[in-house]
């Protein structure tokens, strides 16, 4: 029988007394830490887990969108695209993960949902700022953040940008396309209302992709963008009705009506609508 193998004698480092260590960097003693069930059900685990995992992944999905807008408003669409490109990716990492959860079954469900009391999603900030975000301002969505004011500020900060959709479409005005000078000035708080003269640019887009290319390349990483968004609703709407009918959500509302009636929020109107007159 040959000695175990001690990774030590190619050179693994084996004593952390004094240096930083992979949990040290990670935080993992806090990171780990923070699943506290309130119920001995098992499932419990699963359903906190999920959730922090979709808030940790939300949380890059700010910082790239942030970084996106920010390559848009300079006209560096190559930095742009790789960015928006990898906000898909995360969406597509969010979507995959409802395959977990679906392991849930109601029976499995009800052996905790009363712990959660009033709590829901519906009330996840980073989700509410990544709509803002994109273009999907309502500001009424701050509301149930006010006991916390810096992250009603936070959102309310949010709206005096311009939203990344706003900031393609003043990139596509700088580019020379007609873009209505009203659109262009327009209050950054309110949500994206549809302009045909918008959709008669991006529609020139797409009549001659090679003379537009970046344009034509960042409406289409949009629209890619606003196509798992779509995804993430739609496996999220479908994982309620599986778990809990059409019983009404912690959060207040009537639940899968609630959810279904999100599904028809369009991001980018012009990118989709456009489709049909070309
Ligand atoms: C069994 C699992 C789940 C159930 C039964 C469920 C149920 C619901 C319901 C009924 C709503 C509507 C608001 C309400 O009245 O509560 C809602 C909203 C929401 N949930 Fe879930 N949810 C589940 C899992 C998740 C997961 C894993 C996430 C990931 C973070 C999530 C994020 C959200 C968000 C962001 C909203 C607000 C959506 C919007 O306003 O458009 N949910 N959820």
């Amino acid at each position: 029988m040959s000695d175990p193998y001690d990774p030590a004698n190619e050179g693994a480092r084996m004593d952390f007394d004094g240096r930083m260590s992979y949990g040290d960097y990670l935080q993992l003693d806090r990171v780990l830490g923070a699943q506290k069930p309130l119920s001995d059900a098992h499932d419990e685990m699963l359903f906190i887990i999920q959730h922090q995992t979709s808030e940790l992944w939300m949380r890059l999905a700010i910082h790239e969108i942030g970084a996106a807008r920010a390559a848009i408003g300079g006209d560096d669409f190559a930095q742009a695209f790789k960015t928006l490109a990898r906000v898909s990716r995360i969406f597509e990492q969010l979507n995959s993960a409802w395959d977990v959860l679906r392991t849930m079954t109601p029976a499995d469900y009800t052996t905790f949902r009363a712990a959660l009391g009033q709590s829901s999603g519906f009330q996840s900030w980073q989700y509410r700022l990544i709509e803002f975000m994109v273009g999907n301002r309502n500001p009424a969505m701050i509301r149930p953040h006010a006991h916390h004011p810096e992250i009603a500020a936070l959102l309310e900060t949010e709206l005096t940008r311009p939203s990344l959709y706003a900031a393609a479409v003043a990139a596509l005005a700088r580019g020379g396309l007609a873009v209505p000078q009203a659109v262009l000035a327009r209050d950054p708080a309110a949500s994206w209302q549809e302009d045909e003269g918008v959709q008669a640019a991006w529609a020139q887009v797409y009549r001659d992709p090679r003379a537009h290319w970046p344009y034509y390349d960042l409406a289409e990483k949009l629209v890619d963008f606003e196509d798992y968004f779509r995804r993430w609703r739609f496996n999220h709407v479908t994982t309620v009705e599986r778990v809990i009918g059409m019983k009404r959500g912690t959060g207040g509302t009537g639940g899968a009506s609630y959810l279904r009636r999100m599904l028809e929020v369009e991001l980018f109107p012009e990118l989709w609508h456009l489709r049909t007159v070309l």
